[in-house]
Formats: C-alpha cells, sequence, structure tokens
C-alpha cells in the first residue's frame, strides 16, 4: 500500500526527450532519491507525478489511483505532495502564512454566515502549522515576514507547506541546494525523520551524494530521461556507468 508506481513514462518538450521510458516503484516508507546530471529529467518527473505535466505516454499510480488524469489539486487529496527546486514562497507573508498556503486544499470556501466556523478552522490549521515548524526547528520565526529570512529557513517553510498537506508521500526537490554543510546535515535528519517519525514515504531529488548516500534505501540515477541505473547506494555507488558519468571521486569519499 501507498505505493507509487511509475510505468513507461515519457515526456517529450519538442525535441527535448526530458523523460524516456522511465519505470520503477517507491515502497511505503522508503527514502528513495532520484540523482542524475542538470537537464537529466528530475523535476520534470516530479511535474508529471503531481500533475504540472501530462506525459505524452504512461502511467503514474498510487495506491491504484490513476494520477494522469488528475489535477494537482486532487494529487495533493491522494496524499502526494511537493516542494520546489526554485522556492515558491511568498515573500511578503509571515512564515505562519506560508505554511498556512498548504493547507489551502482542505479549507471549505465560506461565506459571512459560517464566519464562526471559518475561524475554527483557521485554528485548527495554525496549531498543525505550528506545530510542524516546531518539528522542524522554525517556530520562534512564525510571525515573522519571510522577506529577508536566510536561505536555509526559507527551505524550511517549504518544506513545511509540502508537510501541511499531510501526505503519505512527499516529494522533495533538491532540498539541501544552496545549504551549508551544517544545514545539510541538519536537512538529513530532517528527511529521515520525516520518514521515521511522520511516517511519510520520501522521494528524493538531490546533487549532494554524500547526503543521497548516507540517507537513501534506493537510489534511481536517470540521464538524459533514461534510467542507467537502480538499486540501493552500495550498488548505485559501484555502478561503473554511475561512477564515470555522474560520481568521480565523490563515490570513494
Ligand atoms: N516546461 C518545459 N518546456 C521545455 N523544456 C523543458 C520544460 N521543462 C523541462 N524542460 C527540459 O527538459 C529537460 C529536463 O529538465 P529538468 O528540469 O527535468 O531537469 P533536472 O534533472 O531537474 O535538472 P536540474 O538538476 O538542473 O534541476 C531539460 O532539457 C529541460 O530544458
Ligand atoms: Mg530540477
Amino acid at each position: 500500500m501507498n505505493k507509487l508506481s511509475i510505468q513507461n513514462l515519457k515526456m517529450h518538450f519538442s525535441g527535448v526527450h526530458a523523460l524516456d521510458d522511465v519505470s520503477f516503484k517507491v515502497n511505503k516508507g522508503e527514502i528513495f532519491s532520484l540523482i542524475g546530471p542538470n537537464g537529466s529529467g528530475k523535476s520534470t518527473l516530479f511535474n508529471c507525478i503531481n500533475g504540472f505535466c501530462e506525459p505524452q505516454k504512461g502511467d503514474i499510480k498510487f495506491n491504484d489511483i490513476d494520477l494522469i488524469n488528475s489535477k494537482p489539486h486532487e494529487i495533493v487529496k491522494h496524499g502526494i505532495s511537493r516542494t520546489f527546486q526554485n522556492l515558491q514562497n511568498v515573500p511578503y507573508m509571515t512564515l505562519l502564512d506560508n505554511v498556512l498556503l498548504g493547507a489551502h486544499h482542505r479549507l471549505t470556501v465560506r461565506d459571512t454566515f459560517n464566519r464562526w466556523i471559518s475561524q475554527k478552522e483557521r485554528e485548527r490549521e495554525e496549531a498543525l502549522a505550528l506545530e510542524i515548524m516546531d518539528f522542524l526547528g522554525i517556530a520562534n520565526f512564525e510571525n515573522k515576514y519571510l522577506t529577508g529570512q536566510p536561505y536555509g529557513i526559507q527551505k524550511l517553510v517549504e518544506i513545511a507547506r509540502a508537510l501541511i498537506c499531510k501526505p503519505k508521500l512527499i516529494l522533495m526537490d533538491e532540498p539541501a541546494a544552496g545549504m551549508n554543510d551544517q544545514e545539510t546535515l541538519e536537512i538529513a535528519k530532517i528527511i529521515s525523520e520525516i520518514r521515521d517519525v511522520l511516517g511519510i514515504t520520501v522521494l528524493v531529488v538531490e546533487h549532494d551524494m554524500n547526503l543521497v548516500m548516507s540517507i537513501s534505501d534506493r537510489i534511481c540515477v536517470l540521464d538524459s530521461g533514461k534510467i542507467l541505473a537502480m538499486g540501493i547506494p552500495e550498488e548505485v555507488k559501484n555502478h561503473p556507468e554511475v561512477i564515470k558519468v555522474f560520481l568521480g571521486d565523490e563515490a570513494h569519499a
């Protein structure tokens, strides 16, 4: 259950084969990493899973629900949320309100008559947002405006906004990009805790090989839209093509 299944996925942009016959499965409770050089199709795959892109061919299923014909807001309701490589925060809103944006799909449209209920809803969602921000270590900043906050905090707001969706599966697009070594260690811990403490399956795109090797149950390597290798970290680390094309000396660091 809670299995993501990608089958023979093809996504072309005119002449660019962003994804070319990609198939794999992510099991419930896994931390599954997607790696590959720039332009290999990682973010496009996320865009196909969460309904931003409509692939020309293939199937995407989550617990037997067909995601191909679903819209992004429906896919969130099916239990999949995501973070973005280029942060999608709103600078002139507080951290708390940025996080609450992720709860939007749960809120019903209210008229004046129902304002009291709406207030109750807001209180309930705020409590959840603060719980998540506390989990990520940013609860003390909730009333600060996002603009001017350190990049590391903005990245955590991005993660908090995905977590308030109450996902069963979270897609994280380069959560450690732009982070220093200490922040990257923190992100590794957070990703592990998202799985271990919150029980959420994680599909993560990352370029930081130390991070990927340390947290992943399995890794899929994309190259020019095709799967080059897939397996547990040891297998991928020692795969000759992966060493040659992607990891170089870092594989043995
Ligand atoms: N909306 C789009 N329109 C046209 N081409 C696109 C679009 N989105 C992605 N592409 C192309 O598809 C290919 C894969 O891009 P994608 O963003 O998925 O790569 P990536 O693996 O996420 O790279 P990076 O590591 O740099 O984030 C690239 O050649 C890119 O230019
Ligand atoms: Mg990308």
